[in-house]
């Protein structure tokens, strides 16, 4: 189905089971245990091996020897794979780095071999007896240093412009110059990547963990030179991704490889401290924000520059792209400058691109507000666009920023904010108050599903969606519900299985309005077929109570369906394919900090996010989405920071112990407000994306409030106490 903008009236409208904070469909299974992660699934396949992973131990140059005897004797080991015997391995699409390096060694923790054996411990205890010799060489692991050799990445989108920047800069009354650093972050999710291979001939299941199905199905098929059709990948529940498992990474290859050469199934889970070299992390950044204003605080010229590494071949860190988009102003420059390091690579982690760079704009434009003697909310109100200002004939689709800020303030109780800092002390704390924007792009993909009727009046939803702790199933059921006019409890919905068709996956907040989408247009298909069947027109059918209605016609949809059942399955494309309409997610993030006046020890007191999101499928979901991700927020604010050892090159504090994350229970009070608004453009749910806006301005915010308590600016983050000292 294209989806024709903008969106009609269609049964979504209804909102009798959409919209509404549901209890997620599959939280039963989850918090009795039932719901398997991959690693979990001993079900599946019989006489399942353990495979373990050896990690490289430089960053950067080619093994010299390996000597493999000590291992192979080992009490239980099966078969040793490496490079040298794992036959012609290609490189998968979305991946920087090899999954299996050797002899080159391109990263540090880089897979060289997987050591596979009867039970875990054995393949643990043989994976140490593996003895190589490497020949490293030099590489470059200092972003600070390497900026200076930094250049434009390829892509048109590297640079932007509009007016005169640096002639209005120049010219302006009011002048911000502001540099910022972001350090490298970690996903850090609960479940570690893990897969189960087994192999049927020349076709392959994997059991794995994995946001993305299509996209790693695509990969590992390129990856081991077999076509796709003979590769299934299967991730029905995943205990957290956010950005780590877009891909396909070493487990699922490792264990497709140790599966063949053992001759039967083979799991692989990438042990802890293995994960924050061996996969993918966020980038760091360093970010220069000039902004000029006339007297009145009337944005005259604003430019972003970024520059962030990644090893050959790889992406740069896109933290200029709200800036882009989120404040009016004549005159505009934005510049990526991506410089090759050898760490290990980088790719997407929640909200790529606006998470790192929100935390250095809305320093910016808390400094500059500052600097004009204005509320930082009034400065924002002032500049605030309705069109994108680099291309200003095209509309936002819809942007109520305004409206959030305006909200927040007066729910967070802004007016008790003390302009100037250091004022407000309750005993030994010193309190503040900050505020920034959130503003993340709303993406939409293609997305497909297949839906059945039975005789039972079941509805059964299938699509390769999956759901990484987001609400997926949820939702999904909430529209397939919605459309066939049944109670929730008549939908079965089945996710992340390959053999279902294509969807949009887990990935740049794009997820719920896109699957929703491709169920939405489905189920379409489903009730022509259902109409068709009982001989009623489907423009004018109702689909209600379990039945479909047409005058005084009326037919129970298990009926409807016969012995046989009827199915349909269409996929969604996306009508705004021209981008006549900018879309983006808005918001507004406020945050109360207490600062220990002696120790400089911090404490997120309150936090409130309003956020302008197209319809909220389910207000719990979302919310669930928006608390966590103001948590990690807060994580990027004030710990989260990959520690880069500069001469070997690699993440020294690589396991949860060194790698530390806020929870929900260090932030006492975190609120959402959602403003009640859908989106005609987005698609026919008129939903967007909210789980990557929950993120975005929330690291600023902290640390505009850590400003206003303490009057210290600290522009490099993490904001750890020292800093403060
Ligand atoms: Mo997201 S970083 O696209 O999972």
């Amino acid at each position: 189905m294209k989806f024709d903008t903008p969106a009609t009236t269609n049964p979504i409208d209804q909102l009798k089971v959409v919209g509404h904070p549901l209890d997620r469909i599959d939280g039963p299974l989850k918090t009795t245990g039932k719901a398997p992660y991959a690693y979990e699934r001993h079900d599946v396949v019989a006489r399942q091996a353990y495979g373990h992973v050896v990690g490289a131990s430089i960053a950067k140059g080619r093994i010299a020897s390996m000597d493999l005897a000590a291992a192979k004797a080992a009490p239980g080991v099966i078969t040793i794979v490496t490079a040298r015997n794992a036959g012609r391995l290609g490189k998968g699409k979305m991946n920087t780095a090899r999954l299996l390096g050797g002899p080159e060694i391109q990263h540090y923790h880089q897979a060289v071999a997987l050591v596979v054996a009867e039970t875990f411990e054995q393949a643990r205890a043989a994976a140490q007896l593996v003895r190589i010799d490497y020949v490293a060489t030099k590489g470059m692991f200092d972003l600070a240093e390497a900026k200076g050799l930094a250049t434009q990445p390829k892509g048109e989108d590297a640079d932007s412009s509009a007016g005169d920047f640096n002639g209005a800069f120049a010219a302006a009354p009011v002048r911000f110059d502001g540099t910022y650093s972001t350090p490298d972050h970690a996903h850090a999710m609960m479940e570690p990547h893990a897969s189960i291979a087994a192999w049927e001939g020349d076709r392959l299941t994997v059991w794995t963990s994995n946001q993305m199905i299509d996209w790693g199905a695509s990969d590992m098929a390129k990856t081991l030179g077999i076509p796709k059709e003979k590769v299934r990948l299967i991730s029905p529940f995943i205990g957290g991704g956010f950005g780590g498992k877009l891909f396909l990474r070493a487990d699922a290859v490792l264990a497709a490889l140790g599966a063949r050469a053992a001759g039967r199934p083979v799991k692989v889970a990438l042990q802890r401290p293995l994960m924050f070299n061996n996969t993918t992390h966020r980038p760091a950044t360093i970010q220069r924000v000039r902004i000029g204003t006339t007297q009145g605080g009337k944005i005259t010229a604003i430019g972003h520059e970024s520059w962030s590494g990644d090893l050959p071949e790889g992406k740069p860190e896109t933290a200029v792209n709200q800036t882009r988009l989120l404040y009016a102003g004549p005159n505009r420059m934005t510049a990526m400058r991506l410089a090759v390091l050898d760490l290990p690579e980088g790719n997407a982690m929640r909200a790529p691109g606006e998470a790192p760079g929100m935390m250095a704009l809305e320093i910016a434009v808390d400094e500059v507000a500052e600097q004009l003697g204005m509320d930082p909310i009034d400065f924002r109100v002032l500049n605030d666009t309705q069109v994108d200002p680099e291309k200003p004939a095209r509309p936002f689709s819809q942007r109520r920023l305004v409206e959030c800020l305006r909200q927040g303030a007066e729910r967070f109780g802004w007016a008790q904010r003390l302009a100037k800092p250091g004022q407000r002390r309750e005993g030994r704390w010193l309190v503040g108050l900050g505020v920034a924007a959130a503003f993340r792009n709303n993406l939409v993909m293609k997305s497909a599903a297949r839906v059945r009727l039975d005789k039972q009046g079941l509805v059964t939803v299938e699509t390769d969606m999956t759901d990484i702790g987001t609400g997926s199933y949820t939702i999904i059921a909430q529209t397939a519900a919605e459309m066939m006019g049944v109670p929730i409890e008549k939908v079965v919905v089945r996710l992340g299985d390959s053999r279902s068709p294509v969807s949009a996956g887990s990935g740049g907040q794009w997820g719920a309005n896109s699957s929703t989408a491709g169920v939405y247009a489905a189920c379409v298909k489903l009730r022509e077929a259902v109409a068709r069947k009982v001989g009623l027109d489907a423009k004018d059918a109702v689909f209600t109570d379990g039945e479909v209605r047409s005058g005084d016609r009326r037919f129970k949809l298990a009926e409807a369906a016969g012995e046989q059942g009827l199915s349909a399955e269409d996929t969604m494309e996306y009508g705004d394919l021209d981008k006549k309409f900018q879309q983006s997610t808005f918001g507004a993030h406020f945050v109360e900090v207490g600062v220990d006046a002696f120790t400089g020890e911090i404490r997120v007191r309150r936090m409130l996010a309003v956020c302008a999101a197209g319809r909220i499928l389910n207000p719990k979901s979302a919310r669930s989405q928006v608390i966590g991700a103001m948590t990690m927020g807060v994580g990027a604010a004030l710990m989260e920071e990959l520690v880069v050892d500069k001469r070997r090159g690699f993440f020294v504090n690589h396991d949860l112990a060194g790698y530390e994350v806020p929870v929900h229970a260090d932030i006492p009070h975190q609120e959402v407000i959602f403003l009640d608004e859908t989106d005609p453009i987005s698609s026919p749910m008129k939903a967007k994306g909210v789980g990557e806006l929950g993120i975005c301005g929330v690291g600023a915010a902290v640390a505009n409030a850590i400003y206003n308590a303490t009057g210290v600016r600290v522009r490099n983050y993490p904001i750890t106490l020292d800093k403060l000292l």
